[in-house]
């Protein structure tokens, strides 16, 4: 692509997450515009957007919509149908990564280590108490209840006590139709980025998660200093080979593309299991990609840029 071209940053949209995907979209496009590039900010209207970006003749689409379109394939079938290159993940790997549940079922039947976990539907909702007897015998405490399509720790719940379970699932079918009943790992939580570039992934160095409070909640994760952030994460060279190596496979079972992020629990003995995949993390100059990008030199318009030169 040239300098000239047209870079359209689409940003916000219908989502609950569009107040932090404007703050992602703004930082990207002031890098790239640091970069020479003709960067400019578009406000997700779902049903303007192709007139919008015809209309400011945009070569290529800079996907920063965190959540509901952006992240779940909707945005990116939108772009396809118009035949605009865009960033990041198509629209399978997007709809499949926004659904614990669908990314459960990909990853247990490629084998890559993830938690022991039921799924349970909604048309099963009316019968909670077989459902509690059910996780106590296959999952047993504590267990982590979550809805299948949400994020930022939002309709999670850490359960100890058994009676604690029919309140988890309830509040967790609120956000969602499917929910995951999943073995609680004990341990350290960790991150890790892949980029990818000319065709190839590699991982970024392991970030290590720590909250003050001990629980990766909604407050530890947006609240400033209520977490400490460690990267490299201080692991031996084979863990660490280990993490990155269940993040790589992650990232091709869900067939990924562009920069992401898998979380991954690792227990007590080393073992690592996957959690989950992000595929638009955010790129604020103080979020987690750009801190691992920063851990191996790549400065956060760099990074912005190697991302618009993955877009296909
Ligand atoms: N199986 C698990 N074992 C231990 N902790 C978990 C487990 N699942 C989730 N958590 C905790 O809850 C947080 C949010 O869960 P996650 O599955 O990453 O959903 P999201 O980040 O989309 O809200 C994690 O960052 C982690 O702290
Ligand atoms: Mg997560």
């Amino acid at each position: 692509m040239n300098k000239q071209d047209v870079v359209a940053v689409v940003l916000g949209g219908p989502s609950s997450e569009a107040e932090i995907s404007r703050v992602t979209g703004g930082a990207i496009a002031a890098a790239l515009r640091e970069k020479g590039y003709n960067a400019k900010e578009v406000e997700l209207v779902p049903d303007r957007l192709i007139a919008q970006l015809h209309a400011m003749n945009a070569k290529v689409v800079f996907n920063a919509v965190h959540g509901k379109y952006g992240e779940d394939g909707r945005l990116q079938s939108i772009l396809e149908a118009a035949g605009i290159p865009y960033t990041g993940c198509g629209v399978l790997a997007s709809a499949v990564a926004m659904d614990k549940s669908a990314t459960k079922r990909f990853l247990q039947s490629a084998g890559v280590a993830t938690p022991r976990c039921l799924i349970i539907n909604k048309r099963e909702a009316g019968d909670l108490a077989a459902i509690r007897a059910h996780i106590m015998e296959a999952i047993g405490l504590p267990v982590v209840i979550k809805a299948a399509t949400q994020g930022s720790s939002i309709g999670v719940t850490i359960v100890k006590e058994a009676e604690g379970i029919e309140a988890a699932i309830a509040d967790a079918f609120t956000y969602s139709d499917n929910v995951l009943a999943e073995e609680c790992i004990k341990g350290k939580e960790l991150t890790v980025a892949l980029m990818e570039e000319k065709g190839e992934v590699k991982p970024l160095p392991v970030i290590w998660i720590a909250p003050h409070s001990g629980a990766y909640d909604f407050h530890s994760k947006y609240t400033k200093g209520a977490t400490d952030y460690h990267c490299p994460a201080p692991l031996d060279e084979a863990t660490t080979k280990h993490v990155q190596d269940l993040a790589l496979a992650t990232y091709h079972v869900l067939g990924l593309s562009g920069v992401a992020r898998v979380d991954v629990m690792l227990d007590e003995k080393g073992q690592g299991y996957v959690l989950e995949a992000n595929t638009i993390p955010g790129m604020t100059p103080t979020s987690l990609v750009p801190k691992a990008a920063a851990a191996v030199g790549i400065a956060f318009p760099d990074l912005c840029e190697r991302i618009l030169l993955s877009a296909k």
